[in-house]
């Protein structure tokens, strides 16, 4: 079918509300604030579920069976570690970068030593894709340890997923409410339609590029603010604000000069979305246990300022609002908040990826011409 022959759609700035691929892997319905994956609403499986479970469900399309489960994490355990020359490069480029660019040159450089990435075969893809998940945590808990200038803790077999990425982080492994908090955190993370970042997994590897590439992509985009770096801003601005008393100047200040609130508004939810409903009782529950309370109840204020000033126009917090208080009560500083998001993004990217090269079709849009209208006649430098 030649482009002359394809009916123009509508012009949509951003490509808002374009539908531009069929998936059976989860849908985000903006008006009622559900999220599902793979038939299953995000309340049950965060309530019930692992984040192996959901990676494995979001990967093949089913719950696992017992040995279907133990089997796969026995292959993420198996793949989990990284090579002396990793590790050295995260203590290198840590030392000049950002922990997403230092995550950005890490997925690079593993999908640059494995030469079997240019296939552009499912199979080889498939195995690309579960080897990612396994070292996400790794790369990111050994970024955390080398930006704060510690030494590397190797993953331990006898934790979980979530588990091990806390204690390769910091050195000391969760207690349960923490292993719990984590947990539900990446599960929560884990997938969530045509985001920005799965968006361009999905528009790399269309073009028969490999897992690897498309991930590094994916974690290009992810680093923006209006995306997933507005988790670590958002705690930026909570304590900017400093107390609940400040709330209504700050913010209404910075609605008054159309800023931008860190954690609030998306483009699909126009109602709370379900993801920081759950992020908050975690917030709520670290707040009173480290008798720390001002930090939530200052994230409270600016909650109820927002949604009485921008809730008519469908704002309300998102996943990016609370995730960043739970994270620092773990210990994590808030640059690396967004990797964290990537640790759990892992297998939404890549299942995407895979479902989209399945039945892949070049993505390539269009872009409507304004330009000249007429040919212009060259001249000469010398000329001009
Ligand atoms: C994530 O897509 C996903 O699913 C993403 C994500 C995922 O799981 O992958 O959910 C993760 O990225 C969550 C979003 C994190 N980003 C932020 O919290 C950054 C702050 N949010 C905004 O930048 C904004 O809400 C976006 C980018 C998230 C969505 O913006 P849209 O759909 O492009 O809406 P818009 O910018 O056109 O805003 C519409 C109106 C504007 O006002 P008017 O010009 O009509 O008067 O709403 C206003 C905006 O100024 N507005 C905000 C606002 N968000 C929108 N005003 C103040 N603060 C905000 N946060």
């Amino acid at each position: 079918m030649s482009d002359e022959s394809i009916q123009e759609t509508q012009f949509s700035r951003g490509l808002e509300g374009i539908i531009a691929a069929e998936t059976k892997i989860g849908y985000v319905d903006g008006l009622n604030g559900k999220l599902v994956y793979r038939g299953y609403d995000i309340n049950v499986l965060a309530e019930q579920s692992n984040y192996e479970e959901v990676s494995y469900l979001l990967l093949k399309g089913h719950l696992p069976s017992k040995d279907e489960y133990d089997q796969y994490v026995a292959g993420l355990k198996k793949s989990m570690d990284l090579e002396k020359d990793e590790y050295d490069l995260i203590s290198q480029v840590s030392k000049t970068s950002h922990p997403m660019s230092t995550l950005r040159t890490m997925v690079s450089y593993i999908g640059g030593k494995d030469s079997g990435s240019v296939e552009p075969d499912l199979e080889k893809q498939e195995d690309i894709s579960v080897n990612l998940i396994a070292k996400l945590p790794t790369i990111v808990a050994a970024i955390n340890r080398a930006t704060q200038g510690r030494e590397f803790v190797k993953p331990d077999p006898d934790l979980s997923y979530s588990s091990n990425f806390f204690y390769m982080s910091t050195g000391r492994k969760p207690d349960t409410v923490e292993a719990r908090m984590l947990d539900t955190a990446l599960m929560l993370h884990a997938d969530h339609g045509m985001n920005a970042s799965t968006f361009a997994a999905m528009l790399t590897i269309s073009t028969l590029s490999d897992m690897y590439s498309a991930v590094t992509s994916a974690v290009s985009t992810l680093k923006g603010p209006l995306h997933g770096g507005a988790n670590e801003r958002a705690l930026a601005l909570i304590r900017k604000v400093g107390t609940p008393e400040n709330a209504d100047k700050v913010i209404g200040d910075m609605i008054e000069k159309k800023e931008k609130i860190m954690g609030f508004g998306h483009r699909v939810y126009k109602v709370y979305d379900p993801r920081a409903k759950i992020l908050k009782e975690y917030a709520k529950y670290v707040a009173e246990k480290n008798n720390k309370p001002e930090l939530f109840h200052t994230a409270e204020k600016i909650e109820e300022v927002m949604i009485n000033k921008l809730g008519s126009k469908g704002i309300f917090p998102n996943v990016d609002f609370y995730s960043g208080m739970i994270y620092y009560s773990m210990g994590f500083e808030p640059e690396i908040f967004t990797p964290i998001f990537a640790v759990g993004r892992i297998s939404g990217w890549v299942s995407r990826a895979l479902e989209y090269l399945s039945d892949n079709r070049l993505f390539r849009p269009k872009a409507r011409y304004i330009g000249e209208s007429e040919l212009r006649k060259y001249t000469p430098i010398n000329e001009r």
